[in-house]
């Protein structure tokens, strides 16, 4: 089968104008699609961890933070700080992710596999958790964006197990979150990604063009998911035409899987 190429829309979904959204792991493949698109749009105010294209090109609505963020304390200073200099906050994107050994999980030393877990599931966590506190203190509503893999339901792979072991746990913190902001107005969603080409299988795992095509030959639609298709999906479950759903998990995933 010939893949259907990814063509761009003219039209992308828009967030409500003045929304202050801070993403975590806005430097990455995805993260750097969805402050893109972000940025098309009406004036939003981004919180954006890392250097992301549009924070070096220093663009007003975008507020550089510091990169490192690895305990709680980390967590719960980038929400405030965000709020203190955007005045407030209205959604959070978590979007980081990483996996730190590329061998058989058997044989992964146990200092990788902390760090797996700490990236992959405590960071999300004291994020969500302080964000949640912040916008339940607002009283104005908010949303919560969490980041899983299609993997992680299928029992992961030999040498991705303990990622997707901690994206799991993802899932469970989407449902839990969502139960608890729904009196509050704060919705709290998953995206469940499948295979998108964002590079993370390239830095992470060391994947050549030759183990891309590979790997996209086995996705029904034969081909990864683009950036800016995670980014539209994003920015919808950020908009108002998603204010009936909450504690959900979206998969994208090209039918991979079936
Ligand atoms: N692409 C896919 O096929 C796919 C599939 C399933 C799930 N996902 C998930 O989707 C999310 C976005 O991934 P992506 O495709 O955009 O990958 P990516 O380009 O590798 O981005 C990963 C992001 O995580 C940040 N990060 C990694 N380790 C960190 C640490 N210790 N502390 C703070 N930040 C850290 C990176 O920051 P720096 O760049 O500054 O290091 C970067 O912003 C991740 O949660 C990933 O697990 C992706």
């Amino acid at each position: 089968m010939t893949p259907t190429p990814f063509t761009r829309p003219d039209w992308v979904p828009r967030v409500p104008p003045g929304m202050r959204i801070l993403i975590a792991g806005a430097s990455g493949g995805l993260g750097s699609a969805l402050v893109a698109m972000l940025l098309t749009g009406p004036d939003c105010v981004i919180g954006a961890h890392g250097a992301t294209r549009a924070a070096k090109a220093k663009d007003r609505r975008v507020i550089p933070l510091k990169k490192a963020f690895a305990t709680e304390s980390d967590c719960a200073d980038l929400v405030e700080t965000f709020c203190g200099k955007a005045g407030g906050i209205d959604a959070l994107v978590v979007l980081t992710g990483a996996i730190h050994f590329s061998g058989h999980w058997q044989d992964m030393p146990a200092a990788d596999w902390e760090r797996d877990v700490q990236i992959n599931l405590n960071q999300p966590f004291y994020l969500a958790r302080a964000a949640l506190a912040r916008m339940k203190a607002q009283g104005t509503g908010g949303r919560i964006l969490l980041t899983g893999t299609e993997s992680a339901v299928h029992g992961g792979s030999p040498t991705s197990f303990p990622y997707a072991i901690a994206k799991r746990g993802t899932e469970c913190m989407v449902q839990g979150l969502a139960r608890e902001g729904a009196s509050h107005g704060i919705l709290v969603n998953g995206l469940r990604f499948g295979f998108i080409a964002s590079g993370f299988h390239e830095r992470w795992h060391g994947r050549t063009a030759e183990d891309m095509e590979k790997r996209a030959a086995l996705v029904p639609l034969k081909r990864g998911g683009h950036a800016d298709e995670a980014a539209a999906l994003m920015v919808f479950l950020l908009s108002g035409w998603s204010g009936f759903m909450t504690g959900q998990m979206i998969p994208l995933t090209g039918g991979d899987w079936l």
